[in-house]
């Protein structure tokens, strides 16, 4: 049998995953399991370089673990793991920290916007962060990266690390490639529809959470900022609606012709309301498989512990491969 091609992507557990996250990611993680052999991780250590309240963190570690199980992710097929339980992360990170230049993070977009909003804590973790996603990618010899735009410059970084190394010590890491997904729904926040919809808004009315009752959604899609238009057709200038047309796109399958054809004459608070049930509707068996994992927490926890079994037992063979490499003593 030809071997698949490995996938690997992380997602930070320091918030409930948002539509957005759930239809332009997580939704695909799913899919993804029929074609390759992926390895999906809650980058807990990623989190800390925003101060985390300790009990908080560990709740939304079983949390995001949960949910990504809730939404499909198969622990038999796939890999699934807490970054933190597979020491290898931390460790490879050290050594390709050692062939990042200073000028290449400092060059990070996210670094400067980071950096420029939390002056009170520009710590060295922010800074090199790019390089421990490096270590999570190369670990697994992935092949595939499917990343949001915002995170293409870091697997930018990582291709650079990994050839670089490759050149020094021979071919030791896969050079992986951003896994773009054809049809990507790009989720906008609904108060200001030319922002993206993001996990950290403070306006709670901007965001609709994987969680969110059907009541919350509906009323959240209710509010949500349009035009003073009243046609319901994808349009330039209407970042609102196409926006709810594009979500509605997304979880009903319907082209955006079938949608101004069945909104045809009717007013923004119908078609308002008819997002709001689809997208409950499609989160529902989400949130119920969710309610059931979640009350069995020793079955998570067998699932986290296999899982960190299986990823360490394949990122082992990189790191001792890299050990070797660089002249240390593996016994
Ligand atoms: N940095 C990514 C984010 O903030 C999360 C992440 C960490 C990741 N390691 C990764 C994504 C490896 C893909 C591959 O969204």
């Amino acid at each position: 049998m030809e071997e698949r091609k490995k996938i690997f992507s992380g997602i930070q557990p320091t918030n409930t995953p948002t539509l957005g996250n759930y239809l332009g990611a997580l939704q695909n993680w799913v899919k993804l399991q029929e074609d390759y052999d992926c390895t999906y991780s809650i980058v807990d250590l990623h989190s800390i370089t925003v101060r985390q309240d300790p009990q908080r963190l560990k709740k939304q570690i079983y949390e995001s673990y949960t949910l990504l199980l809730a939404m499909g992710v198969d622990p038999e097929r796939s890999t699934a793991f807490v970054q933190s339980h597979n020491c290898h992360h931390a460790e490879l990170s050290w050594v390709l920290s050692c062939f990042t230049q200073f000028g290449e993070l400092s060059r990070m977009t996210q670094f400067k916007d980071k950096s420029a909003k939390h002056p009170e804590n520009i710590n060295a973790g922010l800074f090199t962060y790019p390089v421990l996603m490096a270590a999570d990618i190369l670990l697994y010899q992935a092949d595939l990266v499917p990343v949001g735009i915002d995170q293409k410059q870091h697997l930018e970084l990582s291709r650079d690390i990994a050839i670089r190394f490759n050149n020094i010590y021979g071919d030791v890491f896969v050079v992986p490639d951003a896994y773009i997904p054809k049809t990507t729904a790009k989720v906008a926040s609904l108060q200001d529809p030319t922002k993206k919809m993001s996990k950290s808004d403070e306006n709670p009315n901007a965001s609709i959470s994987v969680l969110d009752d059907r009541d919350t959604i509906i009323r959240k899609f209710k509010r949500a900022v349009t035009d003073s238009d009243t046609e319901i057709r994808y349009a330039p200038g209407k970042d609102g609606i196409n926006n709810l047309m594009s979500i509605y796109s997304a979880v009903t399958g319907k082209t955006y012709e079938d949608i101004e054809k069945e909104f045809k004459g009717k007013g923004y608070g119908e078609f308002k309301l008819a997002v709001g049930e689809a997208t409950a509707d499609i989160l529902a068996p989400v949130q119920s498989e969710y309610a059931r994992l979640s009350a069995d927490k020793k079955y998570i926890e067998e699932c986290m512990k296999n899982g960190a079994e299986k990823a360490f037992k394949t990122s082992r063979k990189t790191l001792q491969k890299v050990y070797k490499k660089l002249g240390y003593i593996v016994l």
